[in-house]
């Protein structure tokens, strides 16, 4: 059985920890033994997570993992990789002083789920800092398939494609913005998904919606798929290879890659922590209240997201790879 903090069968990962807690981690089981390994293998896609750009939260952690186990001479050993990470650059003072629940965040529902017992410092485990460990675990899946080439990319923020325009117009109206990613996967072998529960749509879509703050996915060209007709959507197989002449269907049928590339696109939400003074709740005084909020938030946390998105296709897709293996289709 699969609890809340873990996800995968054959490539199972296990995250825990906080935003404002001392540390937090990933243990990753199913990693096969003998894969090169170090803390530098990191540094890439950790720097493309990090914050710092405009639009992007000025809390600036060092993001320097640490293999705990797992890994001995540099090579993984077949037992779980355990990856951790330190929180230093955070100042918990405006949560242990909030009673009011944010609007559009998840301190309400965590607070009924959780009696009240829940670490909401700085959004405790539904904070945007756990998924440094999503991006940690897809480093170790696409060591695994380096075939894949997976690359995510903004193509708007707020509906308007000129980002920086947007960023400056919710920077001066104290406001945030949610945007739009797409993700492109080449090389990813046809066969690989397992129809029904498990199809390559549904491990993805579980995934990406443990990225707090997604709220849409549409593989290919999904999002139209209900206006368009059947002579309009359906891809000309063009191939012995199943190469398709468009690729409406995003390289996947019936729940199974079909040899041309996967693409899908997710949309994000504003960040609900926003400069400007809002209303909710507030359970001591029994009344709806103006408020601000204080701390450290991204304007646009979307921008930081295209890392995420890529990893949790790694993840996905390493997944159903090994259940294609285990299950003795090829
Ligand atoms: C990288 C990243 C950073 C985030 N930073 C913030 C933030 O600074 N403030 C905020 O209110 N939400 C932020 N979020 C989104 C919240 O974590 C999310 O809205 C919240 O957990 C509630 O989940 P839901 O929006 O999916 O319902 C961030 C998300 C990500 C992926």
């Amino acid at each position: 059985m699969n609890f809340m903090h873990t996800y995968g069968k054959y490539f199972q990962i296990h995250t825990w920890g906080s935003s404002h807690a001392a540390e937090l981690g990933v243990v990753i089981d199913g990693v096969p033994a003998g894969i090169t390994l170090s803390e530098t293998d990191f540094i890439d896609d950790l720097t493309r997570r990090k914050a710092g750009a405009k639009g992007t939260t000025p809390r600036l952690e060092t993001d320097e993992p640490e293999i705990v186990s797992g890994v001995y001479q540099g090579k993984t050993t077949g037992a779980p990789v355990h990856i951790r990470f330190h929180n230093a650059a955070h100042d918990s003072t405006e949560y242990e002083n909030r009673k009011i629940p944010r609007p559009g965040h998840a301190d309400y529902a965590a607070n009924v789920k959780f009696h009240g017992y829940q670490d909401e410092r700085g959004g405790g485990f539904f904070s945007g800092r756990m998924t440094i460990l999503l991006v940690a675990a897809s480093v170790v899946a696409k060591k695994i398939m380096p075939q894949l080439k997976i690359s995510a990319e903004i193509t708007q923020v707020g509906g308007n494609s000129n980002i920086e325009q947007a960023l400056d117009e919710a920077i001066q109206q104290q406001d945030s913005l949610g945007a739009r990613i797409q993700c492109v996967v080449e090389n990813l072998q046809a066969g690989i998904g397992e129809p029904n529960f498990d199809s390559v749509e549904s491990v993805i879509s579980h995934l990406v919606f443990a990225i707090p703050g997604a709220k849409a996915i549409a593989f290919g060209s999904g999002d139209a798929a209900d206006m368009m007709k059947g002579s309009e959507y359906n891809d000309v197989i063009v191939s012995a290879s199943g190469e398709t002449k468009t690729n409406h269907a995003g390289g996947i049928n019936g729940g199974i890659s079909n040899g041309n590339p996967l693409v899908f696109s997710v949309k994000f939400k504003p960040t609900s922590s926003i400069a400007k003074s809002q209303q909710s709740f507030n359970p001591e005084t029994n009344q709806t209240e103006t408020f601000t909020i204080k701390g450290k938030h991204d304007v646009c946390y979307a921008l930081r997201a295209p890392v995420i998105v890529e990893a949790v296709a790694a993840i996905a897709l390493v997944d159903l790879f090994f259940a294609h293996k285990a299950k003795n289709h090829e």
